[in-house]
């Protein structure tokens, strides 16, 4: 299948997960690049749901190696729990792990900071995970962060945590918030590392390894590009490079050694959290929530919800460079009668073909549809392309034209089978 980048081309919980689960059959290797454990990637295999937030879904799969790579922010006790988790389950979760000794630790004053800070904001809050991603990312940035590599030195960690406490202590004090016991989180800390340490190493010297060995790997974006820290609707974004490009920074992989990107978006767009969304459609979300659908994997937060929007979908083409598209959740319009398609924005008299940088212009622009008759019939059972009704065939393939790539996928429902390979 050769080195794939997997990315979401909307606001993150695209079906990621699922299409990773799908396509981890062909591959060697499934690599994680960025994001910590705001992410949630489901996975259903048989009768068994799977919501993984920082181990690659390919650990589902016996024989594959799932790296945790540099870029990735984790906070070691969650990291353990999950491990137990997919253990009590019956996964095997051993040597086909290994967690980068760059990839750098959420601690528990991340996780405070985080949400006193988004108590701060008031309205103006960005609806964070609460996971503390964005304030690690931030120690990273300002160079004060801590490291797997740290945890693997006991002594080392416990001094460079004791400076880290104090100041960040100073810090909540001033936010109102509680202390943290540096004994507590210390002792939790290096019992989590210890747990791991069989898991850490030098993940770029395994990968080049692997290159050269011709093992073929799979880049598992987390989040989506409009949530990128860089191409996104910035400040209500997450705090690492969620777009293409993340996948070699946060791995080591050189750009060279890629050879397909693929964008995975849904049928229509969904968004957690606070931030512009030009084609939210009130109506669109109370049908989807009515059916049990988007509600978030990892916060349980109902998703908003909106009409496909091909002026972001084309941009996310343009900067993760698409190749190949990936179409979920096509089953969750097939009872509507009637489907829009964000085509271009209106911003008073002013025609707009790519979302504007700043979010309050975004804010301000109306979308431009066009409307697409629907199919009203179930696509949960097709399993190929022309099997599908001919209105869903031909709103699967405008959508993909109107992004700008080969469509590949597309998916009708959150089973394995439920996939067509184009
Ligand atoms: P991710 O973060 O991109 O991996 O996506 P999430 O797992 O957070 O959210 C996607 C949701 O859609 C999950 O509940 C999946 O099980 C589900 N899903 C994925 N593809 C499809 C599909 O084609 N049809 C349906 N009905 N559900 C899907
Ligand atoms: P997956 O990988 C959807 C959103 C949050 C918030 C913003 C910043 O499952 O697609 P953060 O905690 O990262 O500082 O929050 O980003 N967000 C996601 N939305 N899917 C995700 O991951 C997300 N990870 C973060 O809701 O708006
Ligand atoms: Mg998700």
């Amino acid at each position: 299948m050769a080195n794939t980048v997997l990315v979401g081309a909307q606001w993150g919980d695209e079906g990621k997960g699922k299409i990773i689960d799908f396509l981890t059959e062909e591959v060697d290797i499934v690599v994680r690049s960025q994001g910590g454990n705001n992410a949630g990637h489901t996975v259903i295999t048989g009768d068994k749901k799977y919501v993984l937030h920082l181990i690659p879904s390919g650990i589902l799969r016996p024989g594959k190696t799932c790296v945790i790579g540099n870029g990735v922010v984790l906070d070691p006790v969650s990291l353990v729990e999950e491990i137990e988790g997919l253990r009590a389950a019956k996964i095997k979760v051993g040597k086909n792990l290994l967690i980068s000794d760059c990839a750098h630790l959420v601690l528990p004053y991340h996780r405070l900071l985080d949400q006193a800070r988004e108590t701060a904001k008031g309205k103006q809050k960005i609806g964070t995970t609460k996971r503390g991603i964005g304030p690690t990312y931030a120690d990273k940035a300002f160079r004060v962060g801590l490291r797997m590599g740290d945890l693997m030195q006991p002594e080392l960690f416990s001094q460079k945590l004791a400076a880290r406490i104090k100041e960040n202590n100073a810090v909540l004090k001033a936010y109102g918030a509680k202390p943290i016991s540096f004994k507590q989180v210390n002792e939790a800390y290096l019992a989590a590392g210890e747990k791991l340490r069989p898991f850490v190493t030098n993940t770029v010297v395994f990968l080049h390894h692997a290159l050269k060995q011709e093992k073929e790997m799979l880049f598992e974006g987390a989040q989506g590009t409009f949530l990128d820290i860089d191409h996104g609707t910035y400040p209500y974004v997450t705090s690492s490079n969620t777009t293409a490009g993340g996948a070699c920074t946060g791995s080591g992989v050189p750009p060279h050694r890629i050879d397909r990107v693929l964008g995975v978006m849904k049928a229509y767009t969904t968004r957690v959290g606070e931030g512009p969304f030009p084609t939210e459609d009130r109506g669109l979300g109370e049908m989807l929530h009515g059916m049990g659908r988007e509600f978030g994997a990892t916060t349980g937060r109902a998703r908003r919800c909106g009409w496909f929007d091909a002026v972001a979908t084309r941009f996310a083409g343009m900067v993760n460079g698409i190749d190949d598209i990936a179409i979920t959740n096509l089953d969750g319009l097939d009872t509507v009668e009637t489907i829009r398609v964000c085509v271009g924005y209106q911003k008073g008299r002013k025609k707009i073909e790519v979302p504007p940088s700043d979010f309050r212009q975004l804010a301000d622009c109306e979308p431009v549809y066009i409307e697409m008759p629907g199919w009203q019939a179930p696509t949960t059972e097709a399993r190929s392309f022309d099997t599908l009704p001919a209105n869903a065939q031909a709103y699967a393939l405008k959508i993909a034209g109107l992004t700008g790539g080969r469509l590949a996928i597309v998916s009708v429902g959150a089973h394995r089978d439920q996939t067509i390979l184009l």
